[in-house]
């Protein structure tokens, strides 16, 4: 894999990989990677991407004030060893300053979708993620870009401002990677003590008993979300933020059940905070469950 470190040596590997007809596939991370990042670059390739750039770049600017940058995980060089390993093509580790240079002024804001449940707890979060995305695709010019399904809100948002700015770029959204207990797998289950980590599958386990009930016919919403909190209420430790159940365009409470629905949460566990989804669709063209 090669290593770029300047916008500029990322422009010119892209470059010289057009000129050979390769089509490039866009998978941006924040690092400390795990299976989950490695199965997107995976459907990069599956969906035609013959060169995989990924972006490793903890962006300072989606982080509040109390929030976790200065001890969110990293590991360079382990990053860059499971790349190679999983055939990725060019990994661009961009240092802050080639980001945001003296004088950046700009910020992108998606209005509706970036305002409830995140975007509500964590303000300015999804105008950091739009402008750092906005900034890494023109740097890339990818065909695909692929990302996370754990991050839904944040698929919505990108998706969002694709649409709204004729992005040039076809958006690839991929499942969730779980470890065997269900837990979703993500860089900052790092943080989890070992009776934390015992307790980390219940949120899942929630979100299946709310599953459950959709699947069941259910159409009350309070009634829902009330069985995914009283789940959780069982355990000490863990402590619900959000349950809830949206339209996973808008983020909004449903007003059609026969489409896809998200059952969305974010619960804290000691100091860590964790988010997860279920999707689940009852159109009568859906059916496709995403794994539960
Ligand atoms: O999902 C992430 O890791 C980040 O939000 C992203 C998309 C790389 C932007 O910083």
């Amino acid at each position: 894999v090669i290593t770029a470190h300047a916008v500029s040596e990322v422009r010119a590997a892209i470059a010289s990989a057009r000129n050979d007809g390769a089509r490039v596939g866009f998978v941006p991370t924040m690092g400390y990677l795990h299976e989950g990042h490695l199965s997107l670059l995976d459907l990069a390739k599956r969906r035609g991407a013959d060169f995989v750039v990924t972006s490793v770049f903890v962006n300072p600017t989606q982080f509040g004030p109390g929030e976790d940058l200065a001890t969110y995980p990293r590991d360079e060089k382990r990053d860059a060893r499971l790349l190679a390993e999983r055939g990725a093509d060019l990994l661009f580790l961009p240092t802050a300053r080639a980001i945001y240079p003296d004088g950046f002024a700009t910020r992108v804001s998606v209005s509706g979708v970036s305002e409830p449940l995140e975007g509500e707890r964590r303000p300015g979060h999804f105008d950091g993620v739009a402008t750092v995305v906005l900034k890494l695709l023109n740097i890339v010019r990818p065909d695909i870009a692929v990302f996370g399904r754990k991050d839904a809100q944040q698929c919505a948002v990108v998706r969002r401002m694709a649409i709204d700015l004729d992005l040039p770029v076809e958006l690839v959204f991929g499942d969730t990677v779980r470890e065997q207990d269900g837990l979703a797998m993500s860089s900052r289950n790092a943080y989890l003590s070992a009776e934390n980590r015992a307790l980390a599958p219940r949120f899942h386990e929630a979100l299946r008993a709310g599953a459950a009930l959709l699947r069941a016919g259910s159409k009350s919403i309070d009634a829902i979300e009330s069985a995914m909190c009283d789940y959780l209420a069982r355990w000490n430790g863990l402590e619900v933020d959000y349950m809830k159940l949206v339209d996973p365009e808008t983020f909004a409470a449903p007003a059609d059940f026969d489409r896809e629905l998200l059952l969305v949460g974010a619960v804290r566990i000691g100091s860590t905070r964790l988010i997860d989804n279920i999707s689940i669709d009852r159109s009568p063209e859906g059916g496709r469950l995403a794994p539960a």
